[in-house]
């Protein structure tokens, strides 16, 4: 079944409101396109969960740190469209820059401390430009459920923290990474590589894979450092940004597995920057 295609604020709305009316639970997915089988994950999960569901493509400029990276970024509306069908997805919302940030748009939302390390160390504005985007999907979409991959687990953690503290009314649920057969994290950035690129890439969920597993047999992060960063190096990788153990909730940087925990990491790879995490169970 095609999903309506939606471009304005003021048709979203019209359909939202009869939900509204009906007591519908309505379910959003926010995404920037380039559609995967990580993003087709939540809409299966959404669409278990909620009774409507919207999913939003919008390749959000806030976010981007160089107009070169904005520029480059996959779009593939009609593939998109057409990856959603078998869903039965309610709407695919797909605003242009003014439904979002309007004339004389001048707010703001900045989330501290969460924000601070990782890719927001590494990227400067990053997660404003995402708590502000998301903050608008959320009001525009009227959400009650709004899904989004641990892939992003920083930025997962980000959004339930401006949900809760700005009363957003949204309950944000967390959904598993999706691998490909080779370990390689799914994301629309892959798509950016080269064949020999790509092929190398899946070092990295090996190297962490091998790095949470001496985590939890009680190595301290230290003692892997050097032989987790010589393998990336071997295989092709180019910088670091980071590499490193943080507690699940608060994202405060541990050296020992001694509490619920994940390892993060970005690195570079034939200049696209990759991300992943996984978890690391608490040493025995
Ligand atoms: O994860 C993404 O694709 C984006 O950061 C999001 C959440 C859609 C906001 O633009």
């Amino acid at each position: 079944m095609t999903a309506p295609i939606v471009r304005t604020l003021s048709e979203l709305r019209a359909m939202t409101r009869g939900w509204q009316r009906a007591a519908e639970i309505i379910g959003v997915v926010p995404t920037m396109g380039a559609l995967h089988d990580g993003h087709l994950s939540l809409v299966a999960r959404a669409k278990e969960q909620a009774d409507r569901v919207i999913v939003t493509i919008f390749v959000n400029p806030k976010q981007f740190n160089t107009p070169e990276d904005l520029e480059n970024y996959p779009r593939t509306e009609h593939e998109d469209a057409a990856k959603l069908e078998r869903f039965g997805v309610d709407a695919i919302y797909v605003p242009d820059g003014a439904q979002i940030y309007p004339d004389g748009f001048a707010t703001n939302v900045s989330v501290s401390g969460l924000t601070e390390v990782l890719c927001g160390a590494h990227r400067p504005g990053h997660f404003d430009g995402v708590a502000t985007v998301v903050t608008k999907l959320f009001t525009q979409t009227s959400a009650d459920l709004a899904f989004f991959g641990e892939k992003d687990f920083q930025q997962l953690q980000v959004v339930r923290r401006l949900a809760r503290d700005l009363d957003l009314g949204v309950e944000v649920v967390g959904c598993p990474t999706i691998r490909e057969i080779d370990g390689l994290a799914m994301s629309s950035r892959n798509l950016l590589l080269s064949d020999q690129a790509r092929g190398r890439a899946a070092v990295l969920s090996d190297v962490m894979e091998d790095m949470a597993s001496a985590l939890t047999s009680g190595a301290s992060i230290g003692d892997l450092m050097t032989e987790a960063k010589a393998r990336l190096k071997a295989s092709g990788f180019g910088d670091v940004d980071y590499l490193e153990m943080r507690t699940n909730d608060s994202l405060a940087l541990i050296e020992r597995a001694e509490e619920p925990a994940r390892l993060f990491a970005a690195v570079w790879m034939a200049g696209v920057r990759l991300i992943d995490n996984i978890d690391v169970p608490v040493a025995r």
